[in-house]
């Protein structure tokens, strides 16, 4: 059983679909969850805290990308997390976390991304893909590596782009599929079915 660190800047939607299937002993492989926010005022810190009783803690900016991720990994490490293998989740997390934290816990971070990689790498993919024209996106869960929402691709989902689509309809549609998809990967990772080679990831 591996300890799971699920990192959030906003409304931690998928962090709540993540404690959700939990709950309800759906991850197996994962034993404890906690929940960490760059943001004072991440709404989804009180989801974490009021609904599923999950120990959340806040990491302030501090004056330095080091110093930021000097703290997270002091309290990672103090709350056991990653000494077993542990899992770190970016969910809607606002920073890029530099080459030294990456390689340091290098495949065992999960990123989720609202459209199929690589196309619309960065912020706003749902609004790229409208301004693309494309009729099909969707999303992807990857390990993260050094570059912006360019590791190893685990799974991805389609997801149609309707002639009425606003990012706002197109993102809610995307969404219910990123649910899904964060789950199902976390579990894979968490019971060890996945093997990485190169740049490629199968299940076995
Ligand atoms: C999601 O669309 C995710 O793909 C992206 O940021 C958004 C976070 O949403 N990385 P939420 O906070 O999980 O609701």
């Amino acid at each position: 059983m591996i300890n799971l660190a699920i990192l959030i800047s906003g409304r931690g939607s998928n962090m709540k679909s993540i404690l959700q299937a939990h709950k309800s002993g759906e991850l197996e492989g994962i034993n404890e969850i906690i929940v960490v926010s760059n943001k004072v005022d991440a709404p989804g810190l009180e989801v974490a805290k009021k609904e599923f009783g999950a120990n959340t803690i806040i990491i302030r900016p501090g004056e330095s990308k080091q110093e930021f991720e000097n703290n997270l990994i002091h309290e990672l490490q103090y709350n056991n997390f990653l000494k077993n293998d542990g899992l770190i989740c970016l969910a809607g997390f606002m920073r890029i976390l530099s080459p030294e934290f990456v390689n340091l816990y290098k495949n065992r971070i999960v990123n989720i991304h609202p459209s199929l990689l690589p196309s619309f790498k960065g912020l706003n993919a749902q609004k790229q893909a409208l301004l693309a024209g494309v009729k099909v996106t969707g999303c992807t869960v990857h390990l993260v590596d050094v570059g912006i929402d360019s590791g190893p691709i685990i799974l991805q989902k389609c997801v149609p782009v309707f002639d009425t689509d606003t990012e706002v309809t197109l993102s809610q549609r995307i969404l219910i599929e990123e649910h899904k998809i964060y789950v199902k990967a976390l579990k894979l990772l968490a019971t060890n079915k996945l093997v990485i080679k190169e740049n490629r990831v199968f299940q076995i």
